[in-house]
């Protein structure tokens, strides 16, 4: 499975995305029995890194890749997370 979020600035900094990713986190491990979820973000979006890292998700180097986005080349970093 794959997981991406976004929020309105309005809501910015109170940990909110977490609390939500995580719950359907939860949700899919224990209804859905999925053992590993991935997701992407851009190397400059440090906020969106934060989220990941305190979700317990590490990165995964294979997933890295380069993304043409309106022209300009885009690094994107692939992390995973996997049940104990
Ligand atoms: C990425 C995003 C979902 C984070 O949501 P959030 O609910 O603010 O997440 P958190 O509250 O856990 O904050 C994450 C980190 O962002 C940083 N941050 C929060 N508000 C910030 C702000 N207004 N300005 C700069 N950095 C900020 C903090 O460093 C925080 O880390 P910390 O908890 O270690 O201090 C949100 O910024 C967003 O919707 N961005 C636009 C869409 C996007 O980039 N989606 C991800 C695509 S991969």
């Amino acid at each position: 499975m794959e997981i991406g979020y976004m929020i309105d600035d309005t809501y910015w900094g109170q940990g909110l995305t977490g609390e939500a990713a995580q719950c359907v986190i939860d949700y899919v491990v224990r209804h859905l029995c999925i053992r590993t979820i991935i997701g992407f973000h851009r190397a400059v979006n440090i906020q969106s890194r934060r989220v990941f890292d305190k979700m317990g998700f590490k990165s995964e180097s294979q997933f890295n890749h380069t993304q043409i986005i309106k022209g300009e080349s885009v690094k994107i970093i692939g992390m995973r997370w996997s049940s104990a």
